[in-house]
């Protein structure tokens, strides 16, 4: 696995994307209120990857990175922001793989997308030509559990979908109780790529059904994601991106939507479609897990992870698409404590292709007054004083 700090020069959030063609279509189902920036009108030497919203060409850029496991800075001159358009050698070979792939599967495939960077590249600069003794003969590295598929038969007497949500809401301390929470604000360290190795202080606030912010007081201003049901938001603090406000679209906003539904877990049964069950045992850190996959609106997978014993959510992994492929974005749920007689996890790790941050409460309260405006299009902000 890349190390996933280094190569965070310039990336906003969970990064999300949309095959070019599947645009339109896409973002008829998952559309901010707001329009969107386009990544052709904001930066300055697009050439191949036309008529992407920013968080799109962005999530785009993720992928790209992930299938060759690069820092931005491998491709990008980041030592302005002047530069970091210029192009050099690789930039414009890897444009040169964009079309490439793209006439590939035209020409083999029908136009599906069988082919994707990550197909050769498997984390290399340079795919490799010969095959590997070792490889062949040698131990195959173990099972990455996110990777496990449903099987053509599902594998029989696994519990249903039902069963395992039922078993979760009883494990958080039951509907009733979880009913009677609509509110909760929390404080506490957030630590990831824009932070170096520190910890900054984080709030979070999130409000019955489906609205979230959070807060991470950065030393160069706060970065606010908030997400208010219809729209989502990111603050640029901290990154290179040209525009101060971010409005997410497709994939990216209907992750947001998810985590903020999450956050209130008795709908987690309504929140997906075509729930399905039967994946052959996997663990996680050595607990045994159960694992249920559900379908987003714009038809992307999102599992769920249930620890076997507990019952509770360790896991969450969603995929959306990116105009090159689909890149996964992975939430670790862990150290669940009471509040208000419900089980809130105090901490949570996101993993996605360009980072990993972690959030770490020390106080989360329920049911306190949240002002409306926690919940507005958030305002960019000034550096912190010192
Ligand atoms: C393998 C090379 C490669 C890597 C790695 C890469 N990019 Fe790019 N990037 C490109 C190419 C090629 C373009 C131009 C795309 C086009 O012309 O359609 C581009 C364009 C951009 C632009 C538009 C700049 C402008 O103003 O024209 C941004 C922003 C960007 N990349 C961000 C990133 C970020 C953030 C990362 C790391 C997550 C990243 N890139 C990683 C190849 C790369
Ligand atoms: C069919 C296999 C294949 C696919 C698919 C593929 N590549 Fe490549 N790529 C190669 C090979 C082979 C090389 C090495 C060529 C060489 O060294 O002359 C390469 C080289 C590169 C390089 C130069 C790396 C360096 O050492 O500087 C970049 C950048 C790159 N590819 C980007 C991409 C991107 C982005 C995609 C997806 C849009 C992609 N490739 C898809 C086969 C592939």
């Amino acid at each position: 696995m890349p190390s996933a700090t280094g190569r965070n020069v310039f990336v906003t959030a969970q990064i999300v994307l949309i095959s070019v063609l599947s645009v339109m279509s896409a973002r008829a189902q998952a559309a901010p209120a707001e329009k969107p920036p386009m990544a052709d009108d904001v930066f300055k030497n697009i050439q191949v990857l036309r008529g992407l919203t920013v968080d799109q060409f962005m999530g785009t850029m993720g992928f790209i990175a992930a299938a060759l496991s690069m820092n931005c800075s491998e491709c990008h001159d980041t030592s302005s922001s002047a530069a970091f358009a210029s192009d050099n050698p690789r930039k414009q070979m890897a444009r040169r793989m964009m079309v490439m792939v793209d006439a590939f599967n035209k020409a083999n495939f029908g136009g599906k997308r069988e082919v994707t960077c990550y197909s050769c590249h498997r984390g290399d600069a340079r795919p490799k030509v010969t095959p590997s003794l070792a490889e062949q003969y040698g131990t195959p590295p173990p099972d990455d559990p996110d990777e496990i598929e449903l099987p053509e038969t599902p594998v029989p007497n696994t519990p249903t979908a039902d069963q395992l949500f039922d078993k979760y809401i009883q494990a958080l301390g039951g509907a009733q109780r979880l009913a009677s929470v609509t509110s909760f604000v929390g404080r506490g360290t957030y630590e990831g790529f824009d932070t170096g190795s520190g910890k900054v202080p984080v709030d979070v606030y999130a409000k019955a059904p489906n609205q979230r912010t959070t807060i991470v007081h950065l030393t160069s201003g706060d970065n606010i994601r908030t997400s208010d049901g219809r729209n989502f938001w990111t603050t640029s603090t901290g990154t290179f991106l040209p525009i101060p406000v971010l409005v997410m679209t497709g994939g990216e906003l209907e992750g947001a939507q998810l985590d903020a539904a999450l956050s209130f877990p008795q709908q987690i049964k309504q929140m997906l479609k075509d729930w399905r069950t039967g994946f052959p045992a996997t663990s996680i850190d050595g607990n045994d897990v159960e694992v249920v996959q559900g379908t987003s609106a714009t038809n992307n997978p999102v599992k769920l992870y249930f620890d076997k014993k507990s019952g509770l959510l360790v896991r969450l992994v969603r995929y959306t698409n990116t105009a090159l492929g689909l890149i996964p974005a992975q939430t670790d749920y862990s150290d669940y404590r009471e509040v208000s007689g419900v089980k809130m996890p105090f901490h949570w790790t996101v993993t996605w292709t360009d980072g990993r941050s972690t959030i770490e409460l020390s106080e989360l309260r329920a049911n306190t007054p949240i002002d409306a405006a926690k919940f507005a299009r958030p305002a960019p902000s000034a550096p912190r004083n010192p």
